[in-house]
């Protein structure tokens, strides 16, 4: 077994997928200032869920550069490889949204599974001599926990947790995960994986809980609640996530896999709660008046009970852990969205209007 300080790995040239949305543009945001020498290479296929509004503040930078295009479509990602020098991939884009999933669950097949074997092969053939330094290349998976399934009220999802997907999104979700395993073992792709719990922050779509909850309260509409809103989720904010991913793409030892999560559980009903107290501080609303707004709606198809991480061979082995508050992290969320209305009003277009009415019809 190789020890981890022998295979410190230096990003040289990046490819990341997906970074015109939510994750990924926090992750480029950060990463591009950061790291001043190291070239990044945003490959986005601008679904509903990518904007590249969210990346005004490094479009012109000389080390980012914005490659529209798909991760299924082999000869594009072959012809990146072969002619941009990749040391290292980081793998966002996905279709991300479990109730898209449920409505049409083949898109997530396409991207999640079939982009993510794509970028595999490209990987697995451009860095034909990897064998030679182990250190050189790096090619990581973002993944989520709801590979794992669902908790009941006790217990933390850890790394030897079983596979159980349940919705469409984490089937495929999970079958990415599988390939990028297969990948690692038959071919000896020095590969990286992390699975995270619930992420929020800025630029997330509002089709999530939390900007739909914000953006709901802002314009008084109603805020849906699925079931009864005992459904429990761990949050963790996307900054302290991409600080993660970053440790791990240098440090973290090939072939593993590191959890993420945030040490803060809430039930779906506490959380939007305090969300909605904190609009009407902000907007000096009197206490109490969005809370008007929830509305309890049929719950969602085979809705997961229960996530909650153990970050703890995260901590131990490379030092992470979260540096949001809980409660620092969800008050600057919601300032950012209310002080941030142009980009909420952009996102919520017609398209995105037709799919919160096929998502209502379909209940
Ligand atoms: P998102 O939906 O906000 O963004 C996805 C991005 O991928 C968009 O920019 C979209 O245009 C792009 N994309 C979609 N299909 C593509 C394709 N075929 N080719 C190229 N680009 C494509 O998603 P997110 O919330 O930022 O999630 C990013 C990753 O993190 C996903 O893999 C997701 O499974 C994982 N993850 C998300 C969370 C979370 O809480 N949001 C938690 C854990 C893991
Ligand atoms: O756990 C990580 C996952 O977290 C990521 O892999 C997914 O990409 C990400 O979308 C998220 O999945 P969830 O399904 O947990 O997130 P969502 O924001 O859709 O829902 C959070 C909880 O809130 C969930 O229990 C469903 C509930 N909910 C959601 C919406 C949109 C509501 O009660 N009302 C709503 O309108």
């Amino acid at each position: 077994m190789t020890s981890s300080s022998s295979v410190i790995h230096h990003p040289a040239c990046v490819l990341v997928t997906g970074g015109a949305g939510f994750i990924g543009s926090n992750f480029l945001l950060r990463m591009v200032r950061r790291y001043p020498n190291v070239q990044f290479v945003n490959l986005d296929k601008l679904t509903y869920a990518g904007n590249l509004m969210n990346l005004t503040a490094i479009e012109d930078a000389h080390n980012y550069q914005f490659v529209q295009g798909d991760v299924a479509d082999a000869a594009l990602v072959q012809e990146l490889f072969a002619t941009r020098g990749f040391t290292t991939v980081v793998h966002f884009a996905a279709e991300s949204h479990v109730d898209r999933s449920i409505l049409a669950p083949l898109a997530f097949v396409q991207t999640n599974t079939m982009g993510t074997v794509t970028l595999l092969e490209a990987a697995r053939h451009a860095w034909a001599d990897r064998d030679d330094d182990p250190a050189r290349y790096r090619f990581f998976h973002v993944s989520t926990d709801e590979v794992f399934g669902s908790l009941g009220d006790d217990g933390f999802f850890s790394e030897e947790t079983a596979y159980d997907p349940r919705s469409p999104y984490s089937a495929s979700k999970a079958a990415s995960d599988h390939f990028v395993r297969a990948y690692a073992h038959t071919y000896g792709l020095p590969v990286s994986i992390s699975n995270c719990s619930n992420n929020y922050g800025p630029y997330q779509f509002p089709e999530k809980l939390i900007p739909l909850v914000i953006m709901n309260a802002l314009h008084e509409r109603p805020v849906p609640i699925y079931g009864k809103g005992d459904n429990i989720r761990d949050w963790l904010h996307v900054h302290d996530h991409c600080d993660a991913i970053d440790v791990i793409l240098r440090r973290g030892t090939p072939g593993e896999t590191y959890l993420v999560g945030g040490n803060n559980e809430r039930s779906n009903l506490d959380l939007v709660t305090m969300l909605l107290d904190q609009v009407d501080e902000v907007l000096g609303r009197p206490a109490g008046t969005s809370q008007q707004l929830i509305t309890f709606v049929k719950d969602r198809p085979g809705h997961d009970f229960r996530y909650a991480i153990d970050a703890t061979h995260l901590r131990d082995a490379l030092g992470w852990q979260p540096q949001y508050s809980p409660e620092d992290g969800l008050r600057a969320t919601v300032n950012w969205y209310l002080d941030n209305q142009p980009w909420l009003d952009a996102v919520n277009d017609a398209s995105y209007r037709a799919y919160y009415e096929q998502q209502y019809a379909a209940r």
